[in-house]
């Protein structure tokens, strides 16, 4: 089922909801590939962008938090890092010549759903509260940097 971006997605943080904006788009490329007969090469290309594009986006996250002084950074890295595992673990099956399509699209619909909304809203005050803190305009300069730091391409 295809998935439209809206409001209840979003934490309030314009940069944070930027970045997993990009996992509703491959959310719909996949449910567009699932029994596809030449779904393998779109599956390949989601791979490889998923796997830069979440290295990228956590590193940025847990930046912030950190940044923030937010408590939950630890527990959080290692949500992350779980999800990076079972991510690589697809990657690995869908070399050996494994049809991942089904299965991946439904590791990101549960990642939506659980990590986004749930895990992430976990952080959404205190890390609003903080930008709130010191401003907008203070910040954007190090959200800039920061960005272009762990992000190729943006
Ligand atoms: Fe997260």
């Amino acid at each position: 089922m295809r998935i439209v971006w809206g409001p209840e997605y979003e934490l309030g943080i314009l940069v944070i909801d930027r970045q997993h904006k990009r996992i509703v788009d491959y959310i719909n490329e996949l449910d567009r590939l699932v029994g596809q007969p030449d779904a393998r090469l779109g599956v390949d290309r989601v791979l490889y962008d998923l796997v830069d594009y979440t290295e990228s986006h956590f590193d940025f996250e847990e930046a912030l938090m950190e940044r923030a002084g937010y408590r939950g950074l630890e527990e959080h890295h290692r949500l992350h890092r779980q999800f990076t595992f079972h991510i690589e673990s697809l990657r690995q099956r869908h070399r050996q010549g494994e049809d991942v399509a089904e299965a991946l699209l439904q590791t990101l619909q549960k990642w939506l759903l659980n990590h986004i909304l749930e895990e992430d809203g976990a952080y959404r005050d205190e890390i609003r509260d903080f930008i709130d803190s010191i401003g907008r305009e203070r910040l954007g300069g190090w959200v800039n940097d920061t960005v272009r730091k762990h992000f190729r391409v943006t």
